[in-house]
């Protein structure tokens, strides 16, 4: 049987760990592409000489060159440039649509039947160009956010109540910025609601804290973002794939009505397993739900409109 075949394109933070990640779980062979020559051939290798001591056994290999990444099975895309000083949110916006862009053409060519997780920012704008660039069906184009926005969620939850991480249930739905909506109540600890341990001031904190957790990093690592969270959640949803998991995990998904949303990509709880997206769960939200999530669809919405310059 032919080993998963993972392509990984931006050989930078988020990429070369989430390959780290992906070789100490032995999930498939790593292919590292990155326009920076040296660099992923570099951080292959040095990745691939540490599988003798730490007992993995996967093929590793860099490249810039995308007849490499030929027959990918997952394909994630971390490629792009992080905000500069004096850059707009809309500059940044079309600098790495026009990244993603030619990323998603490559790959696409060379990997027609894979599955795309798209990471670079603005997550939900970046999968929608990927998903447009691609052509590809919306179950084989996922974007990354939800799995670790959740993730902060689930961390200041635990140490707030002071339980364990491992007994904190939780998600986040909507874009990846200010609107994202934590889905409070849903979340629980071990199945008890929140609200048992904590108080609605606290709770109301750390939704805050949670929506700010991206640039809480980047205030402290002054240049570059967050880089451990985000590599471990884009594996999660790879092992998903690789693994046929049927994991349900926050994701960015293109919806197509639910949620009274059509044609954007917004995260919500997605089935995610072989065939990539395999069904989008529609919860019943309250009327403050829907309207937090719609605020944040059409922030999504906006996005789009300054790409496509309406
Ligand atoms: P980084 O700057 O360390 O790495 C980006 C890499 O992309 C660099 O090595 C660069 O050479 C490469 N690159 C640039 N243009 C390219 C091209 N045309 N083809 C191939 N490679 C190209 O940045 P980092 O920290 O790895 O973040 C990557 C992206 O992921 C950023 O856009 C960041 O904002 C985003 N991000 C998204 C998260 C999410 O939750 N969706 C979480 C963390 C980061
Ligand atoms: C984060 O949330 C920068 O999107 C990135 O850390």
């Amino acid at each position: 049987m032919k080993r998963p075949k993972i392509t990984i394109v931006g050989a930078g933070n988020v990429g070369a760990t989430a390959a780290h990640w992906i070789a100490s779980k032995e999930l498939g062979d790593v292919v590292l592409i990155d326009i920076m020559e040296g660099i992923p051939q570099g951080k292959a290798l040095d990745l691939k000489q540490s599988g003798p001591v730490e007992g993995f056994d996967c093929r590793i290999i860099g490249s810039n060159d995308y007849a490499a990444t030929e027959n990918s099975d997952v394909v994630v895309i971390t490629a792009g440039i992080p905000r500069k000083p004096g850059m707009s949110r809309d500059d940044l916006l079309k600098i790495n649509a026009k990244i993603v862009g030619e990323v998603t053409a490559q790959v696409a060519k060379y990997s027609p039947q894979s599955i795309l997780i798209v990471v670079s920012n603005p997550l939900d704008a970046m999968a929608h160009v990927a998903k447009k660039v691609s052509g590809f069906p919306r179950n084989r184009v996922l974007g990354m956010a939800g799995v670790l926005d959740s993730a902060r969620f689930k961390t200041f939850v635990a140490e707030a109540a002071d339980v364990s991480v491992e007994d904190v249930h939780g998600f986040v739905y909507g874009g990846h910025g200010d609107t994202m909506v934590p889905m409070t109540r849903f979340c629980s600890i071990s199945g008890v609601p929140l609200e048992t341990f904590l108080s609605k001031e606290k709770i109301a904190e750390i939704v805050e804290r949670t929506k700010n957790g991206g640039i809480e990093i980047v205030n402290y690592l002054k240049a570059g973002s967050a880089y451990y969270a985000p590599s471990a959640s884009v594996v999660q949803m790879v092992e998903a794939i690789i693994k046929d998991k049927k994991r349900v995990l926050p994701c960015a998904v293109q919806l197509e009505g639910e949620y009274g949303i059509n044609g954007l990509y917004v995260g919500v709880l997605a089935k995610i397993g072989s065939h990539g997206l395999e069904q989008v769960i529609e919860l019943q939200l309250n009327e403050t739900e829907k309207t937090m999530l719609k605020k944040s669809a059409d922030s999504v919405q906006g996005l789009i409109q300054v790409l496509e310059g309406k």
